[in-house]
């Protein structure tokens, strides 16, 4: 056993998306209809989604909150790791998103177990119900992360598992000046994670880097 750490390339998460459970036909399809109605595609990878479904398979999930829901990509990949009676409430702000993936969740597997919200996380987070969630994975704008961690901690349950995307600022977390406009807010968030001792956390390095942790 060691402290050291394999460095992980380029060559490492391409060696990793090639060996992970495929995405279905489903998920492509929808990927190519939100690149025809210019909806960018900025969903999670395929391996992350296989990664958060063994996670919310673990963990027994059977209500999780999303915030960014965008073509619905996500959304449909955690419903489908939740029991019959499993629940993904999503949350996104534009209407143009959100009408995109409430037709595509429609004609889904899980068509009945995701529900999209329209409005902004922050109207929508405080009005939900402490410990009413087993998970929440927040996916949205980097300046709102804290403000939902806040309400992640208070609405999902001791045990439940809290993930967020883009740990690595769209490839440019050791800039030291980056052209995202959002990378000094991930890295901001990055900061509260770390320190925060409600969590068990850890940084997982696939996709743009997601966060996966467990409220004591
Ligand atoms: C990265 S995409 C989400 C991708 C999606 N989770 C997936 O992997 O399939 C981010 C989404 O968050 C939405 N968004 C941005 N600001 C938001 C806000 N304040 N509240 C809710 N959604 C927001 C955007 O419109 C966009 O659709």
């Amino acid at each position: 056993m060691s402290d050291q750490s394999t460095l992980v390339t380029h060559e490492h998460f391409a060696y990793i998306a090639a060996r992970t459970t495929p995405e279905d036909p489903f998920l492509a399809d929808l990927k190519r209809a939100a690149d025809a109605e210019n909806i960018p595609p900025i969903n999670i990878a395929p391996e992350q989604a296989a990664f958060m479904q063994i996670m919310l398979k673990l963990s027994r999930a059977k209500h999780v909150l999303e915030v960014g829901t965008l073509a619905g990509y996500s959304a449909i990949a955690m419903a489908r790791a939740l029991p019959p009676d499993g629940r993904v409430r999503t949350i996104e702000l534009s209407p143009k998103h959100a009408q995109f993936a409430k037709s595509w969740i429609a004609r889904s597997d899980v068509a009945g177990k995701v529900e999209v919200i329209n409005g902004p996380g922050s109207d929508i987070l405080p009005t939900l119900a402490d410990l009413s969630y087993d998970a929440a994975f927040l996916d949205a704008d980097k300046a709102g992360y804290p403000f939902y961690l806040e309400h992640c901690l208070r609405i999902v349950r001791p045990g439940g598992l809290i993930m967020a995307d883009n740990a690595f600022a769209f490839g440019q977390l050791f800039d030291a000046n980056p052209t995202d406009r959002e990378a000094p807010a991930v890295k901001a968030f990055n900061e509260i994670m770390a320190a925060e001792s409600r969590l068990q956390s850890v940084i997982v390095p696939i996709g743009d880097g997601l966060w996966v942790a467990v409220r004591k």
